[in-house]
């Protein structure tokens, strides 16, 4: 049997808040090794790299999710017994709920709802100075989110809302006020949303029933129960929250442009292919999911190392992201080496990896992401000038999650129309 290089300390917990994204490919480096064992949170975990340490990570025969989730994301980002902590038949049943919202035509509604809302933003953006981008399209894909999902919006309230799913994503890495903020902004969007729940069952409120509010209201679970009211107000928020999170990825993908403006050529040229392959490179250059993590579900030899029932696993996302000998010059920006990627499930992972959406954990929503960049990127080069003033537009790589620092701030905005 191969021995795992094993890093000697006695918990490695603080050292993840100081390295941050790097945190797994560096301690890779040292051992020289795809695969070491650390200790985090209290418990040995065994660290993997590759694709195919991705490929055995989502194969379920070997893995599930059971005591994955760390507390600290349960509060903030994830909640408590969502789809994202089932496994087999409780999983796929739930999964299917998730995937039934990502049909053709739904997405196509998504994305109208969206455009809808950036162009009516663009207008008011007109008669502001300067205006921050991360936030205006948290707002943006806050407002398309809650619509589309059947959830009446206060239109008094959208910025404090909008603010709190953010919150919720930007909660789990951080310490003190960040997890605090985090933690208040999940009990507060659970409530509310939970109180959109019972107002469906008792009758008080009417939705659409192609709606997700609508379907996750009346979902029954594999022992013909309705979800109890706070895991069904998870699963609702499990929908609009990482919708709004796609304001990163633009807030990225306006970065790129910024950073590269000969790209705006190659996007005018209008080739539906090429903004695949430039929001696909924005997935991967720019930082957002760290690690992914699973646990054995039973004892097994995989390359000759041993590893043992029970044992918390965990996968450099990121660091795959950027490793050179799948992407060579991987902190370069070059979204045409998307077209000779070979489409593989398990080397280009940032919503996670798999190879089948409704029996994996993969991310239900990657193609909604992949639309809303699409749609978002298109209005920003088509449909709206603008300048970028000086700033700073570093991204901490220390924080996890990050975004970029000014949020990207754009002034002198003329609508086209
Ligand atoms: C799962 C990332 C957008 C719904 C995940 C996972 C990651 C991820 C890393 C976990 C994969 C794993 O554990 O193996 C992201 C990122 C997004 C995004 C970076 C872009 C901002 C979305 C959208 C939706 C969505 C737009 C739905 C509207 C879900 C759901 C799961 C999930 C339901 C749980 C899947 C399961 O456990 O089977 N996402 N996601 N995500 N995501 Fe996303």
């Amino acid at each position: 049997m191969r021995k795992i290089p094993k890093e000697r300390t006695i918990d490695n917990t603080l050292a993840v808040l100081m390295d941050g994204y790097p945190f797994l490919t560096k301690r890779m480096e040292k051992f020289n090794s795809k695969i070491f064992k650390t200790r985090l949170l209290g418990e040995e975990v065994i660290c993997l790299y590759g694709k195919e340490a991705a490929a055995l990570m989502y194969d379920n025969s070997y893995f599930w999710r059971q005591n994955v989730i760390p507390k600290r994301v349960q509060n903030t980002l994830m909640g408590t017994n969502g789809v994202q902590m089932l496994d087999d038949e409780q999983h796929h049943h739930r999964k299917a709920l998730f995937m039934s919202f990502m049909s053709r035509d739904k997405i196509q509604r998504l994305m109208e709802l969206m455009l809808r809302y950036w162009r009516a933003y663009a207008q008011k953006w007109e008669k502001m100075e300067r205006v921050v981008l991360f936030d205006e399209a948290s707002e943006v894909m806050y407002l398309a989110a809650s619509e589309w999902a059947g959830v009446a919006v206060d239109p008094t309230k959208v910025r404090e809302h909008a603010q709190e799913y953010i919150n919720m994503i930007f909660g789990f890495g951080g310490v003190a006020m960040r997890y605090l903020r985090g933690v208040k902004a999940r009990n507060k969007r659970e409530q509310e949303i939970g109180q959109v729940i019972e107002n469906i069952r008792s009758g008080k409120l009417d939705v659409p029933k192609n709606t997700a509010a609508y379907q996750i209201a009346w979902f029954r679970d594999l022992d013909g129960e309705l979800l109890d009211t706070k895991i069904a107000s998870v699963e609702l928020i499990n929908v609009i929250r990482p919708i709004v999170a796609i304001a990163n990825y633009v807030a990225y993908s306006a970065l790129a442009l910024h950073e590269h403006p000969e790209q705006r050529n190659k996007l005018a040229s209008g080739e539906d292919k090429y903004s695949q392959y430039f929001v696909q490179e924005v997935r991967r250059l720019y930082p957002f999911t760290p690690f992914l993590g699973a646990r054995t579900r039973k004892g097994f030899e995989w390359n000759g190392y041993q590893f043992d029932e029970g044992k918390l696993v965990l996968l450099d996302a990121y660091g795959m992201l950027h490793d050179p000998e799948i992407w060579p010059e991987p902190y370069e920006f070059k979204p045409e080496r998307f077209s000779n990627w070979s489409g593989s499930p398990f080397d280009f992972i940032p919503q996670g990896g798999g190879d089948d959406f409704y029996t994996t954990h993969r991310c239900a929503g990657e193609w909604i992401t992949i639309e809303a960049m699409k749609v978002a990127l298109k209005f920003l080069t088509l449909e709206v000038q603008y300048e970028v003033p000086q700033q700073d537009l570093s991204i901490s790589l220390v924080q996890i999650p990050t975004k970029p620092k000014s949020g990207i701030e754009i002034s002198n905005i003329v609508y086209k129309g």
